[in-house]
């Protein structure tokens, strides 16, 4: 149990022997630091409850609160706000206690297990800026997820069905006509078929196919026709799909690595397909498949809807599924394959009404139990200086290799360190790079759009990775320094500085319940900041290896050790690699 709560709940029997019963007691670090650190504000509610003045209320806890002693300072303000003050002995005891371990100042709720469905790769097309917020968010929420006592999968759920697929290889066909794949007679072993087509190939050929597509009437019906095969596994255009399934593959799990984002699961939209059945004999059960010109919906208008909901396309007149049914049909899957609490959709914003169907549409057919949650987490978008969706200086579309290339590049330039060794400083610096882009990122809450400046995160003050990582780099060397210093407990809290740190610790599981909660890692990145500005003041103030009292030095040092620790957490949560220097 986290120190605060355990504050609380001790609280709670205070309040009972001042003849007060409460469910829960918040106590809340104060915006008036000159009348104490904290304030307690529960004598308002409790004057509705037992009908009596605020004021008189609040009098009658402090004369409780003054007989305990980790308390000090205990004062009135207002109408019945209290304010209170931890006694330096009580918080240097409690901080004591976590120090072999911050996770013991961390409150869990109840465990549960979360499928995290983030990443929205296609294969055979190029990862672009637009896939950045969508794989790094869902990888620190993932493990948020974790940290908080979850069992989490995440999974990539790669597009890797549909027309952009008959499209690829319809192109290939007219690039390469004599392939294997493409003859109805062969006999031999698919996999002995030399395809001459890299993943570059691939990222070039999907434009060009989609361009033909659009102009030539005749394209696009042939390409309809390759996708049918695909999906009806026809012999040589199946396996040719998981050839480019394959290359395409092996480059988007290379980008997500350097961004350090991974994946428990690797299924895509297309092993869903052998649920569809299943599906529908439910859906036909429940008669919620409706015929309308051609196609089958399902009807989700609600009584109450503000706004219009459109019915969701099951089979499209056409006879092949659509998005929405693959997403229905992966929610029976991941049910019958990983029974999962919650399924959380780490998505673009603009894909929220394609979620509310789909989300109606399977509670409608009951493929989901009722205290299931399935939530849609969406996210805004990475702009250019203009306000537009970021681009290359062309006006392109910007690959998600060629962001982080450029944000290198930038980080490159700062390492301060003089490193020989060009390969160790390139690492640093794409681990710099990385860190720079997921912190400026997670900056704003999740569903803002921002302004993506590459200067300005890549710098080395204010509120970056960048400076989060140095400071957290120096707090690690002063550390190795001292090694061989005895560094057993905090003895006092010397300076103001050493205090407000405390009770920064102090609000770290309140951050982190708030963060899980709101399913956005603006608020850690926010403690960050904080709690690693307070360490370098009072680090620039003190000179920690050459303090002469020794119970002070090993304070300072038990302290710093305790910053480190919770820095690199948090940086973990994050999915920042720390370098050894930078
Ligand atoms: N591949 C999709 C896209 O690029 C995103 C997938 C998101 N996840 C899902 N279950 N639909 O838009």
């Amino acid at each position: 149990m986290s120190i605060i709560k355990k504050i609380n709940e001790e609280l709670k029997t205070i309040f009972y022997q001042a003849g007060y019963e409460v469910d829960s007691i918040h106590l809340l670090p104060s915006n008036r630091k000159d009348l104490g650190d904290f304030q307690i504000n529960e004598a308002f509610s409790l004057a509705k409850k037992y009908g009596k003045n605020p004021r008189e209320i609040a009098e009658n806890i402090v004369k409780e609160l003054e007989k305990d002693n980790k308390f000090t300072n205990i004062n009135i303000a207002g109408a019945g706000f209290i304010n209170i003050t931890l006694t330096e002995d009580y918080l240097v005891k409690q901080l004591n206690e976590i120090t072999s371990d911050i996770n013991k100042n961390i409150d869990r709720p109840e465990p549960k297990k979360i499928i995290i469905d983030f990443g929205g790769a296609n294969v055979s097309k190029s990862l672009h800026v637009g896939h950045l917020r969508s794989a790094i968010l869902g990888e620190g929420l993932k493990k948020l997820g974790r940290l908080m006592g979850y069992t989490v999968l995440g999974d990539a759920h790669l597009g890797d069905y549909g027309r952009p697929l008959g499209l690829v290889e319809l192109e290939i066909k007219k690039m390469y006509p004599n392939l294997a794949y493409f003859d109805e007679n062969y006999v031999g072993d698919y996999t002995e078929i030399q395809l001459p087509i890299t993943n570059e190939d691939l990222e070039k050929i999907y434009p060009i196919a989609s361009k033909k597509a659009k102009e030539d009437e005749n394209y696009l019906e042939e390409a309809r026709v390759i996708t049918t095969k695909i999906q009806n596994k026809t012999k040589g255009y199946y396996e040719l799909w998981k050839k480019i399934v394959d290359i395409s593959k092996k480059d988007i799990k290379s980008v997500y690595d350097s961004l350090n984002v991974h994946y428990d699961l690797w299924l895509g939209e297309s092993d869903s397909v052998e649920y569809i059945d299943e599906l529908t004999s439910i859906l036909e059960s429940k008669n919620l498949l409706k015929d309308s010109e051609n196609a089958k919906i399902i009807e989700l208008e609600e009584e109450n809807d503000k706004a219009p909901m459109p019915p969701l396309l099951f089979i499209k007149s056409n006879g092949s599924i659509s998005y929405e049914t693959t997403d229905l049909a992966t929610i029976l899957q991941r049910k019958k394959e990983f029974s999962p609490d919650e399924i959380w959709y780490c998505v673009d914003g603009r894909q929220k009404l394609h979620f509310e169907q789909v989300f109606r549409a399977a509670r409608k057919a009951n493929i989901v139990e009722e205290q299931d949650k399935l939530e849609f987490i969406g996210f805004g978008t990475m702009n250019g200086k203009d306000g537009k969706p970021f681009k290359t200086r062309d006006g392109g579309v910007m690959t998600l290799k060629s962001l982080i290339e450029l944000v290198e590049e930038e980080t490159y330039k700062r390492i301060v360190i003089a490193i020989d060794d060009e390969e160790e400083k390139k690492n640093i610096a794409s681990k710099v790079a990385i860190a720079c882009l997921k912190y400026s990122d997670f900056i704003p809450y999740r569903e803002t759009d921002y302004i993506f400046e590459i200067e300005k995160f890549a710098d080395l003050e204010g509120k970056t990775g960048s400076y989060i990582l140095y400071s957290t780099i120096r707090m690690n060397s002063l550390l190795k320094k001292s090694e061989g210093i005895k560094k057993e407990k905090i003895h006092s809290l010397t300076t103001t500085e050493e205090k407000e740190i405390a009770l920064t610790i102090l609000n770290l599981p309140t951050i982190l319940t708030k963060a899980l909660e709101i399913k956005s890692l603006n608020e850690i990145t926010e403690y960050l900041y904080k709690l690693t500005s307070q360490y370098n003041k009072f680090y620039s103030e003190n000179k920690v290896l050459v303090e002469e009292n020794e119970k002070i030095r090993e304070s300072w040092l038990v302290l710093t050790k305790l910053v480190y620790d919770i820095n690199c957490l948090l940086l973990d949560t994050l999915g920042i690699e720390v370098p050894e220097k930078m």
